[in-house]
């Protein structure tokens, strides 16, 4: 009979089963370095896993990463996996109670996909939610075209262009607590593209990075804008920004059910609308308090393992 053993913080060779399994079973968009990322820019960062004794053959895995601010920490659960062949024999549960002693009384958040969102609320508290779920809108990129014709209202640049202090402030109006430090790390990753876009007087009305992942996917993670033409403006920039994106497999949208907008954001960029698929993916919960976000301006977010917008 197989035996097992649970390793805290593993090799990196560990996490890229949980990369290539995740996108495969679930089809979740995380890159390779990502373990990495949590762990350089966190405060603190566990990745507790499940493992077949003796080796480093992945059995199940959770991720829970520390972020401190003023107002006290937050602790974020990610990555939460159990291989399909050893399902429902109770590896799951004891590695998410085991990172559960961790965040003990403090705030923390994940985002429960449809299945586990109701037990993550009564087993662990989790019930602190927005009324909407998050949706997952898809389109493939053979089906994709960028428009000809895209608002002259609004114009973009790339990150590192813009006047760095105006972009962390915007980021303030969709994350209450400051990520100044993450992010910046966020679009200094390989693989990684991030436009800001501006209106005519120059202010900043939203910004949005792609990532290359996992199946050849890419991944627009985050995207804010303050309203759909501006977007629209955002997305044909960054496409042409990475050279022959209509290689890659597919792109979507994790947002929230009460802003349409980026549906028709992907509508817009779709040889016809039917060819966008669309699933209910997942809730934000939170365990003592429940951080509100501008959900009109959210078109994506950011990493749905360790954020909440
Ligand atoms: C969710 C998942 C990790 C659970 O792992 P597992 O090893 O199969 O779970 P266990 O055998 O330990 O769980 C036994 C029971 O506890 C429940 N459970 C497991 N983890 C739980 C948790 N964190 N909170 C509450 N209930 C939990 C299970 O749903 C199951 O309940 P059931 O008997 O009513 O179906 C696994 O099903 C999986 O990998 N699913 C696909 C990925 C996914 O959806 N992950 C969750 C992302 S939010």
């Amino acid at each position: 009979m197989t035996e097992f053993e649970t390793l805290v913080n593993p090799p990196q060779e560990v996490f890229e089963q949980i990369v290539d399994l995740t996108s495969a079973t679930e089809d979740w968009a995380f890159q390779l370095n990502d373990y990495n990322f949590w762990k350089t820019n966190f405060d603190q960062f566990w990745l507790v896993t499940v493992v077949e004794k003796g080796t480093l053959n992945l059995v199940a895995s959770v991720s829970l990463a520390r972020w401190d601010a003023p107002d006290g920490p937050l602790f974020s659960i990610g990555m939460f996996y159990c291989v399909q062949k050893y399902r429902g024999q109770g590896l799951g549960k004891p590695i998410f109670k085991q990172v559960m002693d961790i965040v003990g009384d403090n705030n923390a958040t994940l985002t429960g996909v449809v299945k586990m969102s109701a037990k993550y609320a009564s087993d662990f508290g989790f019930d602190k939610v927005p009324e909407h779920w998050h949706l997952f809108s898809a389109l493939k990129c053979a089906d994709a075209v960028v428009p000809d014709k895209v608002s002259d209202k609004y114009t973009t640049k790339v990150w590192s262009d813009v006047d760095y202090e105006a972009l962390t402030a915007y980021d303030r109006t969709i994350c209450t607590r400051d990520r100044k430090k993450i992010m910046t790390a966020w679009f200094n990753l390989k693989d990684t593209f991030t436009r800001v876009v501006l209106d005519t007087s120059g202010n900043i009305v939203g910004y949005a990075t792609i990532r290359l992942v996992s199946k050849n996917k890419l991944s627009p993670a985050p995207f804010y804008a303050d309203n759909l033409e501006a977007a629209e403006v955002l997305l044909k920039d960054l496409l042409n920004m990475i050279s022959n994106w209509q290689s890659y497999a597919s792109f979507g949208f994790l947002y929230p059910e009460c802003n349409q907008d980026p549906l028709r954001l992907l509508e817009k960029f779709a040889k016809s609308k039917e060819l966008v698929s669309t699933v209910t993916f997942i809730r934000s919960q939170f365990t003592k308090k429940l951080i509100a976000t501008p959900d009109q301006k959210v078109y994506s977010m950011a990493d749905c393992a360790h954020q909440f917008v």
